[in-house]
């Protein structure tokens, strides 16, 4: 498995970063406050997909917010600001667009799947939240996919 070092220190709250990774698009959030809250207002065992579908977790780990973040060298809790998912929906593959739909994170406009501020599937065909994959901090500003 190839991997990317991907410098975040340019990043500022409230945006995104898309990088490629092994032909595919990674987004990299930095999320607000208000979107960390809104993703941990919701009921796991409500979503369509309550399995956290993060390549960091062993087993089948819930889709809780925190289960969903990239965790900092010092650990997940209150660390819950970085969200790195593959770009991919999980219906036929076509790139969601930021900010968008009815959960406030992300919208796919190939057949109307919704993504919440987690990245978790809550509305439309897409069966699946979107992948987390491997990825680590190596330092504050760097993250490392693979
Ligand atoms: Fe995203 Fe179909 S590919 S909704």
């Amino acid at each position: 498995l190839s991997s990317i070092r991907v410098d975040i220190s340019g990043i500022d709250q409230g945006t995104q970063l898309t990088v490629q990774w092994l032909g595919k698009p990674v987004f990299i959030r930095r999320r607000t406050e208000e979107e960390i809250n809104a993703a941990n207002e919701v009921d796991v065992s409500s979503l369509p997909d309550p399995v956290a579908r993060n390549a960091n977790i062993q087993g089948e780990a819930p889709a809780t917010d925190a289960n969903r973040a990239l965790a900092t060298s010092e650990g997940t809790e209150g660390s819950e600001e970085w969200l790195v998912m593959m770009g991919v929906c999980t219906h036929l593959g076509c790139v969601p667009l930021g900010e968008a739909g009815d959960f406030g994170g992300w919208f796919c406009p190939c057949h109307g799947s919704h993504y919440d501020t987690a990245g978790r599937i809550r509305r439309g065909p897409a069966p699946e939240n979107l992948p987390v994959p491997v990825a680590a901090f190596a330092d504050e500003s760097t993250i490392v996919l693979g």
